[in-house]
This record gives structure tokens, C-alpha cells and sequence, in this order.
């Protein structure tokens, strides 16, 4: 097996991976690696934008209230303290570094998002995520500090003496194994948005760092909260587009199929209500419709307006055949964040020495029940930058050592399982879209269980390309969200069960996960 030494060495390239790359890299040796190209993240698709509390009317003390809020009792209120009060010195470094934010007149313009009491929200037209990742890229490829290994599959993580010491990663174009050895191991490998059928998420969303932290010995946390963003576009695609919560900020309307605008007097800010809220309203909605689609009215928006905050949306909806400044939009719930994941402390350290965890994969705490909207790729910059902090300490006292050499003994093995992946893994997005979606109960959670112990025998098995590894990990993942999500007994947040349709106090506590079991339903 080839090997490679570095100091640090980070899975991912998202808004988490290589904002904590850049940093560590401005004093020690760092690589990242990713799976598939560099840009290809959820980072890239983010729409909305970036919360932060710098208009004068505003506070981080309100935007911690709103996000404790929309966190339905489950936030770390001392991350969520850290999420606010930290979040203007990493937009500052941001736009010092070259992101574009939009701006009106002399002030940068805000936005209003779910969840949000008043506009909060920084922006690039609809197309933040993708401003951010460039301007990272950018930045990284100028200053040459950063290496990066582009399609390198990470399958998992080495534990030596109770330390992490590095990554296997499999080379997808030539299939060979490389061992990455480090004095620490950074996490950033988003989400598991692609366990669900209907999802905004792209296609390397499928939890690979949830399952190869479990396997090491991680404990995992709050994996029953998946939260479904309300407005995706209506139409059968995957990833589905996503037409963003700032359209509604903007004063778009959500209408039934009889023109009735459902969300009044369900909520008192109607369709800017937390994202919990508006998707389980959709889904009545949607029902009442027959299942028919329901609808986003930005009709009566000044065209001009459309076009000139909108441009990502225009052009898609207009691809679409959808004129949306006189069109309605078809939209329809689809997954869009994991809220749970590789538990971590404030500095991002999870429970294995020298493991960090950053961005979609970890669970600071920081979201609770239900994130609000915008939060998360603040949660990356400000988290990465933490964990940095630490390493930098750390590595600053041991820098005369070099990296402790390890052998490690890895095969991958054909697979004796002859298996159509493809198949197999819209099997298991169709169970986890039927049986634990918005709404969820024991009867539909314990034939879930059921069933994916019927494909236990395909975690046993060691494939030898990225689909196998992404199936064993999509399935192992989907255990932990159903066994989470029956053991919760109560609705909170992003979790609504219909047999306990109320939330109990006696709930405002985590379930987590450790311990590599034998079956994925255990
Ligand atoms: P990602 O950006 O997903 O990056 C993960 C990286 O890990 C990728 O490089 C991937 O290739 C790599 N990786 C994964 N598995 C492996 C493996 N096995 N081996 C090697 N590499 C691997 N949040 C907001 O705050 N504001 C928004 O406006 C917003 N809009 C959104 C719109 C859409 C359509 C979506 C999908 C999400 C949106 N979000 C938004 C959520 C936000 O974009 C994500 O939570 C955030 O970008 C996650 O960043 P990350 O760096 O943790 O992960
Ligand atoms: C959106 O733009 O609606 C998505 C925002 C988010 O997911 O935080």
C-alpha cells in the first residue's frame, strides 16, 4: 500500500474541510482528500446564504434566541453561543480572502430566512455556497500551502493505541489503496442526504464519515433528527433543485391546489415558520391535494426583483418551463440535512484522540431538533477554525517529533456478493423515504428495522470499488437513523412521530451511538 506522511490530513473539501485546510495550513503540512472533484460538495449547491447578526437591529444574542428556538430545547447552548459570537470575524475572513457578498448601497444586503425574526441572512443573488467554495478553492490553489488528492475514496479510519492516525483511502481512478498517516485527522464529509429518495443533496452526500467513525469507535449522536427542507422544486430529478427559503423571505407565497395560501394561521410568520413546521403543513397540504403538488407563488415579486436576486432560480425554472414571475412553482419537501452525527466538544475533538469532526458529519450541538435556516455553513467556518486552534497547540508542542510510522495490514477483497449497487441503493432511499421521513411511527420504523436486516450480510462483505463501500455505509447509517429514530418516543423538532404526536420533557436529552455493532439494526 502506498503511504503518504503529513501533519494534518482532512477528509473532505466543503466549506468545513477546507476552511480548517487553509488555516492549518499557514504553519503546518496538511492534505485533503476527497472523493470525486474538489468542488463536488453540498457546499457548492447552498443557496441562501450565511446567517450572521451585523445589522444594527440585530444581535448575536437574538440570533442565539432564534436559533435555541427553531433547536426545540436540544441545542448545546454553549455552542450556540460560540455559533453567534464568533460567526462576524469568520465572514470578515471570508470576504478577506475574496468572497463577494451582495450588497445595497452602502450596507451588505440581508435576507430573511425561516426562522429568522428579522433579515440576517449574507448573500451571493442564490448562489452563496458556490461563491464560498470558489473563493476557498481559489485561495488554496494561490497560496500552494494546501495538497489535495482529488478521487480518493476514504474507507477508513486507522485507531492506533487509542489514537487516530490516519485515513485508507482508495484512489478511484486506479484502484489502489494509500495510506494517509498524520498526527491528527480532520472529518468534513458533509451529510447523508442521498439515504432519501427525494433530496437536495448531491450525490457524495451518503455518510461515509458517519460510518467510518462509528466503525472506529466514534460515538455518534442525534442521528434521528434528518431535517426535510420544504421548497424543493416538484420535478423527478436527483439531487432535487432546491428553490430557496430567501424566495419566501422575499414575500413568496406557499397555495394549495385550490389557490389557498395554508400556512396563515398555522404559524405566526405563515410560510417564514421554522422548516418543521412548513414541511409537515406541506405534506397535510399535499394529502388534502391527493397527493398533487403544492405551490410557491413569487407572482406578485416585481420581475426585476426575480431576476436580479434570483438569477440561479430564474434561469433553472425557466430550463423548466416555469415563467416565475408568472408561473406558480411546483415544490415538495425533500431531504436536506443531517442534523445529527460524529458527536464532538466544543473544539470539534470527538471521543478518539487526535479524530476532529467538522461541518454536516459532526454534531456540535449547535442545531438541537430542527437547525435553522443559514446555519450551517457559519457551523463549518466557525468549528473548523476551533478545531485548528487546538491542532495548532498541539502541534506547536510536539514539533520535533515526526509522524509515528505505523504498519497496518489492509485487504480489499472482491466482493462474492454479485450485487447491482445502483439497485440496491434506490431500494433503500425508496425505505427510508416511506418509512422515515417527515412523519414516522413504530409500525413503519420496525418494518424498516426488518427489512434492512435483511441486507446484513452486505455490511459483512469487503467490496473493492466506491459503490460497494458507499452502499455498506449508506445501509450502516440508515440503521442508526432508524434505531434513533423508534427509540425517540415523542416529536421534537425535525422528529415527528404520529403515535406520539406530542413533545415530553422527559426527551430533552440525546440518544447516541457507539460501538461497531454486528447487524445494522442491532
Ligand atoms: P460538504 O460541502 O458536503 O463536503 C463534503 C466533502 O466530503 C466533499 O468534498 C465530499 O467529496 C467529501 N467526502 C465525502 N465522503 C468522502 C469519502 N468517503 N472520501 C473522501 N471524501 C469524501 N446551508 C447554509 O448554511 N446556507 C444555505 O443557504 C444552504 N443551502 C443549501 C442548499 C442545498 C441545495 C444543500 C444541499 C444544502 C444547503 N445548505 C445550506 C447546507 C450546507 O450547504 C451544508 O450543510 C454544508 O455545505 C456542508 O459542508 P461540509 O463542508 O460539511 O460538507
Ligand atoms: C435555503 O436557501 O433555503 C437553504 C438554507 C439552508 O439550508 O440553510
Amino acid at each position: 500500500m502506498d503511504k503518504i506522511t503529513t501533519d494534518v490530513v482532512v477528509v473532505g473539501s466543503g466549506v468545513a474541510g477546507l476552511s480548517a485546510a487553509l488555516e492549518i495550513s499557514k504553519q503546518f503540512d496538511v492534505a485533503v482528500i476527497t472523493k470525486g472533484k474538489l468542488e463536488e460538495t453540498a457546499t457548492w449547491y447552498a443557496q441562501g446564504g450565511v446567517a450572521t447578526a451585523i445589522s444594527p437591529e440585530d444581535s448575536p444574542k437574538l440570533h442565539l434566541k432564534d436559533t435555541l428556538e427553531a433547536g426545540a430545547g436540544l441545542c448545546d447552548r454553549r455552542a450556540v453561543d460560540i455559533l453567534v459570537s464568533e460567526a462576524s470575524d469568520r465572514i470578515g475572513e471570508l470576504i478577506g480572502l475574496g468572497a463577494k457578498f451582495d450588497w445595497q448601497g452602502d450596507r451588505i444586503g440581508l435576507s430573511r430566512e425561516g426562522g429568522h425574526r428579522l433579515a440576517r441572512v449574507l448573500h451571493s443573488g442564490d448562489a452563496t455556497g458556490s461563491e464560498i467554495e470558489a473563493t476557498l478553492i481559489r485561495t488554496a490553489n494561490a497560496w500552494r500551502s494546501v495538497q489535495v488528492f482529488e478521487h480518493r475514496f476514504a474507507l477508513d479510519l486507522v485507531v492506533d493505541g487509542g489514537r487516530c492516525v490516519g485515513v485508507i483511502c482508495m484512489d478511484e481512478e486506479s484502484g489502489r489503496l494509500v495510506f494517509y498517516l498524520a498526527k491528527a485527522v480532520i472529518l468534513a464529509s458533509g451529510g447523508a442526504g442521498q439515504l432519501y429518495s427525494v433530496t437536495t443533496n448531491p450525490a457524495i452526500s451518503t455518510g461515509d464519515g458517519m460510518a467510518m467513525a462509528y466503525r472506529a469507535g466514534a460515538v455518534l449522536a442525534d442521528m434521528e433528527f434528518i431535517q426535510f427542507h420544504p421548497t424543493a422544486l416538484d420535478q423527478d430529478s436527483m439531487p432535487r433543485f432546491l428553490i430557496t427559503e430567501a424566495l419566501r423571505g422575499e414575500g413568496a407565497y406557499l397555495r394549495d391546489c385550490n389557490g389557498e395560501r395554508f400556512m396563515v394561521g398555522r404559524h405566526p410568520l405563515a410560510e417564514l415558520g421554522p422548516r418543521d413546521i412548513v414541511t409537515r403543513e406541506m405534506i397535510r397540504a399535499i394529502k388534502q391535494c391527493n397527493g398533487g403538488p403544492v405551490y410557491l407563488d413569487a407572482t406578485h415579486i416585481p420581475k426585476d426583483t426575480l431576476k436580479e436576486h434570483f438569477p440561479t432560480i430564474w434561469k433553472h425554472c425557466r430550463e423548466h418551463g416555469i415563467d416565475i414571475s408568472k408561473d406558480l412553482i411546483p415544490v415538495r419537501p425533500a431531504a436536506h440535512y443531517t442534523i445529527g452525527g460524529v458527536k464532538t466538544d466544543l473544539d470539534g475533538r470527538t471521543n478518539i484522540v487526535d479524530l476532529y469532526a467538522t461541518g454536516e458529519v459532526a454534531c456540535t450541538g449547535v442545531h438541537g431538533a430542527n437547525r435553522l435556516a443559514s446555519n450551517s455553513l457559519l457551523e463549518g467556518l466557525v468549528f473548523s477554525k476551533r478545531i485548528i486552534k487546538t491542532i495548532k497547540t498541539k502541534l506547536a508542542m510536539e514539533q520535533k517529533n515526526p509522524v509515528q510510522d505505523i504498519k497496518i495490514g489492509f485487504e480489499v477483497a472482491r466482493s462474492k456478493l454479485d450485487l447491482d449497487f445502483k439497485k440496491e441503493r434506490r431500494w433503500l432511499q425508496k425505505l427510508m423515504m416511506d418509512y422515515v421521513g417527515v412523519a414516522r411511527s413504530e409500525s413503519g420504523l420496525k418494518y424498516a428495522i426488518a427489512e434492512l436486516k435483511k441486507k446484513d450480510e452486505i455490511l459483512r462483505v469487503e467490496f473493492s470499488s466506491p459503490e460497494g463501500f458507499e452502499l455498506q455505509n449508506m445501509l450502516l447509517v440508515a440503521g442508526l437513523i432508524v434505531r434513533a429514530a423508534l427509540g425517540r418516543e415523542e416529536s421534537r423538532g425535525v422528529h415527528y412521530r404520529e403515535d406520539y404526536p406530542e413533545s415530553d420533557d422527559s426527551w430533552i436529552r440525546h440518544l447516541e451511538h457507539y460501538v461497531a455493532e454486528e447487524t445494522i439494526a442491532g
